[in-house]
């Protein structure tokens, strides 16, 4: 009898619906970075450059390398002209940068640098 019209259930719905995404996909990109720690004598088995970003760097840069804010900031690798110097991802990557993690121990040389080559020509970066 008293039932609200259906157009503004509908509506009540498709906004209840957007908003839970909304709010969900925010938790994934503050939570994703806190995720991420590397146990002692871990050493990682991915070879490729976009396996071993996929399981390292994504989880803080995000996937499309755009970076993240949350908590903390995590800076964009997409379009980043830092990202040009080869020797400073590499430092980077192997003793880490204040909240990031160093990678040096749980990657060799070979690993160290298909991730680095994989960031600096992916993402819109285009660095040789
Ligand atoms: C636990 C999160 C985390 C992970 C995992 C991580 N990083 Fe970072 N990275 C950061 C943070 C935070 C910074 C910014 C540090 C600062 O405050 O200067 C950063 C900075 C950088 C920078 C410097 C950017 C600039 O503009 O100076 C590069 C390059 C970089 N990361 C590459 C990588 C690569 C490649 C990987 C994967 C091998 C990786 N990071 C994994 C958190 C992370």
């Amino acid at each position: 009898m008293d039932r609200p019209p259906l157009i503004l259930s509908v509506m009540l719905m498709a906004w209840l619906m957007g908003a839970a995404t909304v709010s969900s996909a925010q938790d994934l990109a503050q939570e994703a970075p806190h995720a991420f720690t590397i146990s002692p004598g871990y050493r990682f088995t991915e070879k490729s450059g976009e396996a071993l970003y996929n399981a390292t760097c994504a989880g803080c840069h995000m996937p499309d390398g755009k970076g993240a804010q949350g908590a903390g900031h995590y800076p964009a690798l997409a379009d980043n002209p830092a990202v040009e110097a080869a020797p400073y991802v590499i430092v980077n990557v192997l003793h880490g940068r204040k909240a990031m993690p160093p990678f040096g121990d749980a990657m060799d040389d070979d690993q160290v640098a298909a991730v680095v080559n994989y960031t600096r020509t992916h993402f819109g970066n285009r660095f040789a």
